[in-house]
């Protein structure tokens, strides 16, 4: 898993570009695992590091060296690459919930789509329980009977000329080998399992005859059915009612323990992340910028992305929404900044970020960071503060945010 370094005496963070008084943000603290300058030559070298929650054992589902570029016509007959994931190392154990955020764009789909071989890989290979995930019709049969995919849209993922039972009975019909009077039980308890109970009131339903929350956990039960060692939910909330949306995650949270499934909650909302993950990957411009357990992810970010993101998160303390410091939009994917990708809209870029890509560095217990701030060894050229180049424009960021989520668990 995550490659560790002895840890070092914390060093005076130095190098800040700009005035950090001008955002919410404050230089993150070097970290006491700051790295030497032997690592300072590389640049996006292929990293090692596995991102998701540490638990012993193989897990679930893991991606190793994750890369996708979409090819796209220019127009005048070039062929040009959308780099919507590199390079990224995951692993799904069972029993946990990994969340995946970043801004509209960073590639969070992506990697959900191929983690669930709905699109493949450009580079790298997905193992389930260990084992490479094989090509042929039986590997292919197994694989999506493990792997479930949820979507944002619970509507458009349920044919709205059928039934709930249909649905149900589909995969019951495909993957099982049960009899009528059995699949009829089965599908009773499908239902009981996402809390739709008496189950004989919703068999009969249409998708239009159900709410959001409804329609997600029909679209839960049907992935259920198969018996799925792996779920990977695609914004499962983000297009419910506040009000319901905490009865759809705690759902969620229940089949981790309850299922032990293998969970990746990919997600804008930092708040939500915190509530429902054990382990929270940060995605920039298709890369991991930073990862670790939840509550160290959103207590103490090193990373100056994750600082931007949750200084960004809705505050019910808070009067005004802020814009993100005013620092910027998220870069092309076409032709992304080189070093580090986000250095055009850092406050502390130095001049080693706008050459150099940041390896992830330990910063902590099972935390990696990808910030030149967290390693030791820059010389005084390389920590020449940047001038931000970022024009003043606000990033939209998810409405959702557990401040806007009820404390209690009522459900749709
Ligand atoms: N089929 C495709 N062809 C070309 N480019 C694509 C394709 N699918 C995604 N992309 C691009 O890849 C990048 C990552 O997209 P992706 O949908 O993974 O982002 P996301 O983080 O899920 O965003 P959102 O939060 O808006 O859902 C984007 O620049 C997107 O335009
Ligand atoms: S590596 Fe990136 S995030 Fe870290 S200081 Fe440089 S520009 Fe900012
Ligand atoms: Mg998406």
């Amino acid at each position: 898993m995550t490659g560790t370094t002895e840890p070092t005496e914390p060093t005076e963070p130095t190098g800040a570009a700009g005035d950090p008084g001008d955002t919410e943000l404050s230089q993150p603290a070097r970290s006491a695992g700051s790295v030497g300058p032997a690592e300072l030559s590389a640049d996006a070298e292929p990293s090692d590091v596995v991102h998701g929650p540490r638990r012993p054992g193989v897990p679930a589902l893991e991606a190793r060296g994750l890369v996708k570029h979409f090819p796209i016509h220019s127009g005048i007959g070039r062929t040009l690459l959308v780099h919507a994931v590199e390079n990224i190392s995951i692993a799904l154990p069972a029993g946990t919930v990994t969340a995946v955020v970043g801004e509209s764009g960073s590639g969070k789909s992506t990697l959900a789509r191929l983690l669930t071989g709905l699109i493949k890989p450009t580079a790298g290979e997905v193992l389930l329980d260990g084992v490479p995930v094989g090509t042929g019709a039986k590997a292919r049969r197994k694989y999506t009977s493990s792997v479930h995919l949820v979507l944002q849209d619970p509507f458009s993922s349920l044919n709205s000329v059928h039934t709930v039972r249909y649905h149900l009975e589909r995969p019951l019909k495909l993957h099982s080998k049960l009899g009528r009077a059995e699949r009829a039980q089965r599908m009773r308890e499908l239902l009981e399992r996402v809390s739709l109970t008496p189950a004989e009131n919703y068999l009969d339903k249409y998708p239009h005859e159900l709410s959001g929350g409804q329609r997600q956990r029909v679209a839960i039960a049907r992935g259920l059915a198969v018996e799925p060692r792996v779920l990977l939910a695609d914004e499962p909330v983000s297009m419910l009612d506040v009000s319901i949306r905490l009865g759809v995650l705690n759902l969620l949270d229940d089949l981790r323990s309850g299922e032990n499934l293998a969970t990746m909650y990919v997600t804008h909302d930092i708040a939500s992340a915190r509530y429902l993950a054990d382990c929270i990957v940060v995605m920039y411009a298709g890369q991991v910028v930073e990862s670790g357990p939840a509550t160290q992810i959103t207590d103490s970010p090193t990373h100056p992305y994750t600082q931007l993101l949750l200084s960004a998160a809705p505050d019910p303390a808070r009067a005004e929404t802020p814009v993100l410091g005013g620092r910027g939009a998220p870069p092309s994917l076409i032709n992304p900044p080189p070093g580090c990708r986000f250095h055009p809209r850092c406050p502390f870029a130095m001049r080693v970020c706008a050459t150099t890509t940041p390896a992830p560095r330990p910063v902590g217990e099972d935390h990696v960071s990808a910030c030149w701030l967290h390693a030791s060894g820059l010389t005084e050229d390389q920590r020449e503060p940047l001038v931000a180049t970022a024009e003043a424009v606000p990033v939209p960021v998810s409405a959702a945010a557990a401040g806007d989520l009820p404390d209690d668990g009522s459900q749709a």
